[in-house]
Order: structure tokens, then sequence, then C-alpha cells
């Protein structure tokens, strides 16, 4: 489109220039000819050819052709200067043909775009500026940028814009770059994005802001990004509940039931002692008796464990009375018994004493990886690793099973997959961060890195 519209431009003044070399041309042609017509009738009207007439239709002749020759000029210098002075008139046309379809984009932009100059004084303010802060370009043209900016980010404005003007650079591009504020003549502050650009004129640079009013996706942001907060608190809230109520049914089922069945053994014991004892040679206990005492005492005996079973899963005592470490350590026994698949330990965890909220998060988050090597990787060796470094805890969970296609804004197993879920809102409550290493047929690594901090145990000094 470009290429043809230079095209036509350039065969127009082509055939413009040919037209203005053709006119005088063509008028000395005929100036020429009249002249030369002129003399000669004159010599045919005399009819004698005389030696002092030939002398005089000579000169004659030749002042005709002078005469004509300068007729020509004349007339080739005129329409050469008024061919100039068109050629003038339309370029003048042109550019103000381009300066209004300039201003009629500026007019027209969607953003608002300012003008300023070297000094930071507005020369340029188009319409969408005058609904944005709230001025006309009448009342805004030839006043200074600043008081459009907010008294605390003026100085720093300024010293971007001059050191823009130095080194052409600008951090601040459109959609790239923190949100900047602005101030409306009604002194309301709003969030905006701008990009800066500069040129160059006679009269010194100028620098062009175009800039736009982001209040409305600020606001839907902020209320997403609270939202998102709301859920989290929401979801810790529910994570802390289910702990607590989980902690109390396994320190019943512990503490009562566990009790209430040992009574019960000590009860059959003594049962037991007075059949025995009350039984003869003459007259033995029994055998059917005797079995059943048996067959009741190996009963509680296995309630016992269940009971023990199902407590430890809900929450192992020995989280709360022994620490993190040995819960750990419990977990990684119990899974090996379970399913026969080897852990290899590595877990130096210092002296630190975690939190009861970081004791819990770690040892959920184990629990759920552990669970789901039964679940999904059919491996036959797992590496738990747990230890500091100067800032942070790392917790590494890791099989040799089959991996899993996984991406990290995906969630894996479908909708119905919450527990890397759990992990991750785990580690986000405690300022952590989850990464996880798979790929199929390479295994799975869950990796969970907590700021020292923010899981340690603070000791209040006597
Ligand atoms: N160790 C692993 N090996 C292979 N794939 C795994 C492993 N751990 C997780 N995955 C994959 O990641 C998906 C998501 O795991 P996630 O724990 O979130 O859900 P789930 O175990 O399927 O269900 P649940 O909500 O009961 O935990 C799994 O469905 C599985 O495909
Ligand atoms: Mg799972």
């Amino acid at each position: 489109m470009k290429t043809r519209m230079k095209f036509d431009v350039d065969t127009t003044r082509t055939s413009r220039a040919r037209a203005a070399l053709a006119t005088p041309v063509a008028l000395s042609i005929v100036a020429f000819a009249l002249a030369a017509a002129v003399v000669l009738a004159v010599l045919a009207a005399n009819g004698a050819v005389r030696a002092n007439i030939t002398r005089a239709a000579t000169v004659a002749l030749i002042a005709a052709v002078c005469a004509s020759a300068a007729v020509a000029v004349i007339v080739c210098m005129s329409v050469r200067m008024s061919a100039a002075a068109r050629s003038t008139a339309d370029s003048t046309t042109e550019a103000r043909r381009g300066e209004a379809r300039m201003m009629g984009i500026i007019r027209s932009s969607m953003e608002a775009i300012i003008t300023i100059d070297e000094a930071q004084n507005i020369v340029i303010f188009n319409p969408t500026a005058e609904r944005i802060f709230g001025v006309t370009a009448a009342q805004a043209l030839g006043t200074p940028l600043s008081r459009f900016i907010p008294q605390r980010f003026r100085e720093i404005h300024a010293r971007h814009v001059a050191q823009f003007g130095v080194t052409g650079i600008s951090e601040r591009q459109m959609g790239r770059q923190p949100v900047l504020f602005g101030l409306r003549a009604n002194g309301e502050e709003f969030p905006l994005e701008a990009s800066i650009s500069q040129i160059r004129e006679d009269s010194g640079k100028l620098y062009t802001v175009m800039l736009r009013d982001v209040t409305e996706r600020v606001k839907s942001e902020n209320a997403l990004t609270e939202s998102r907060e709301e859920l989290r608190r929401l979801s810790a809230n529910l994570q802390h509940v289910r702990e607590e109520e989980k902690t109390r049914i396994a320190r019943e089922l512990h503490d009562d039931l566990g009790q209430q069945l040992t009574a019960l053994k000590m009860d059959l014991s003594a049962l037991e002692h007075r059949l025995t004892q009350g039984a003869s040679a003459r007259e033995p206990l029994d055998p059917a008796v005797a079995g059943q005492l048996r067959g009741m005492f190996r009963m509680i005996d296995s309630t016992v464990a269940s009971l023990r079973r199902i407590a430890a899963d809900l929450r192992p005592v020995m989280l709360d009375d022994l620490g993190i470490v040995p819960a750990i350590e419990w977990l990684a026994n119990d899974f090996t018994d379970r399913y026969g698949i080897a852990v290899e330990r590595n877990i130096a965890a210092g002296d630190a004493e975690f939190t009861k909220d970081a004791a819990t998060a770690l040892f959920r988050i184990v629990q759920e990886a552990l669970t789901n090597v039964a679940r999904h990787a059919d491996a036959t060796a797992v590496e738990l690793a747990l230890h500091a470094t100067s800032e942070h805890y790392v917790l590494r969970i890791a099989d040799n099973g089959r991996g899993a296609e996984y991406h990290a804004n995906a969630n894996a197993g479908g909708d119905k997959s919450f527990g890397l879920i759990g992990v991750r809102e785990r580690a986000y409550m405690l300022g952590g961060a989850v990464q996880i290493d798979t790929a199929q047929g390479e295994g799975f690594a869950l990796t969970i890195t907590f700021p020292l901090q923010a899981v340690q145990q603070e000791h209040t000094h006597p």
C-alpha cells in the first residue's frame, strides 16, 4: 500500500515536470515561426531582390530570431516560476494534510497522549487526557506536567524523564512495569500505565507520554487477590480445625478407649485367675471356657493394636510428644511395613524445634508424598531427606517409580486430586515453596523449601 502510494506521487511529479518543459518549448517554436513568416512575407511582397533590401531583410530576420528567443526565455522562466510556486503550495498542502491526519490520530486515541517540551511543559493534550485528568486542553497547555503527578512522585518522575532524554532508555513500557499513579484535577489519585517516547525538533526535544487509566483493572486484580487470600485463610482454618479434631479423636481413642480395653484385659486376667484357682484336680477348668478366655485375650490385644493404628493414622501421639523427626521416622517405618518399599532416610534437622503448625505441615506433607508413592508410583525405593541450610529447611521425597506428566499450573490428577494442592497450601502458609521434578518413567521428586524463621519455635529466654 505504502509503495503503491509513493509510486503514484512520483508519476504525478514526473508528468508535471514534463508539462512544465513542453509549454515554453512549444511557445518559442511558435514565436520563431511567426517572426520568420513575417520576414518572408515582407520579402515576397516587395518582389525585388535588391542588395540593400536583402541586407535589411537579413537584419530583420536576425532581429526576429532574437526577439523570439527572448520571448521564449521570458515565457519559460515565468512558466518555471509558476510551476515551482505550485509545487511549494502542493508540498505545503501535503504537510498540512499529514499534520491534520496525525492530529486526528492523536485526538481519537483511546489512550491519553501528552507531549511535553524539554522544560516539561505540556504542548499536546488529547481529549482522552482531558477526560482522564478532568481538565480541558486549553487549561492544560503550557502548564507543567507535574500538576498531574502526585507530589511524592514528582521528583523521581522529572529525573526519569531527564534520564530518558540523555540515555533514550526507559524501563517504563506499557504492560511491563509496576503501576504508576496520576493525579486528577479534583485531587483524586488513580493508577495508570504509561510509556514514553521522544523526538528531536529544531526547538529542542519533545517527550510524548501515552498513558492508560487502569483503575478498573487494578480494582479487579485487588479483588481477585483478596478473594484468593480469603480462600487461603479459609482453607488454613479448615486444616487447623481438622487437625485439632483429629488430635482430639486420636487422644480419646488412645487414652479413653485404650485404657478401657486395658482395664477389660485386667478384669479378664482376674477372672481367669479365679477360675483357675477355683478349679481343682478333680474338677479342672472346662477346656471350652479356657479356650474362650484365650480367644477373648487375643481379641482384646488385636483391638488395642487396631486402636493404636487408627489413632496413629489420625495423628501419631509422638508428633506432639516427641517432635517431628521421630514422627517422620515412624511414618517411614510404617510405610515400609505396609507396602514393602524401602525408604532411605537422610534426616539432619539439627537441634531445631519446630512450631506445632510447622511440625504438622511437615508431617502431613511427608504423609501425602508417601501415600502418593504407594498409590501412583509403582516404585521400589524412596529417598526421604530433611536438612537445613543457612536460611531454609529443605524437605525432599523422591521415588524411582513411573513418574508423571506434571505441569506446575495444572492439577495433574484432575478435579478430584487435592493432595498436591494441599501440600502447596501448607507450604504457602509457612512462606515456603514447592518444586516438583518428574517425567514419564523417571520417578517423582517433591521438594519443599521453608524459611528457617517461619518453622522454628522461638525460645523465650528467662
Ligand atoms: N509419586 C508419584 N508418582 C507418580 N505420579 C504421581 C506421584 N505423586 C503424584 N502423582 C501424580 O500427580 C497426581 C496428583 O496427585 P495428588 O496427590 O494431587 O492427587 P491424588 O493422589 O490423585 O488424589 P488425592 O486428592 O487423594 O491425593 C496424581 O493423580 C498422579 O497422577
Ligand atoms: Mg495424593
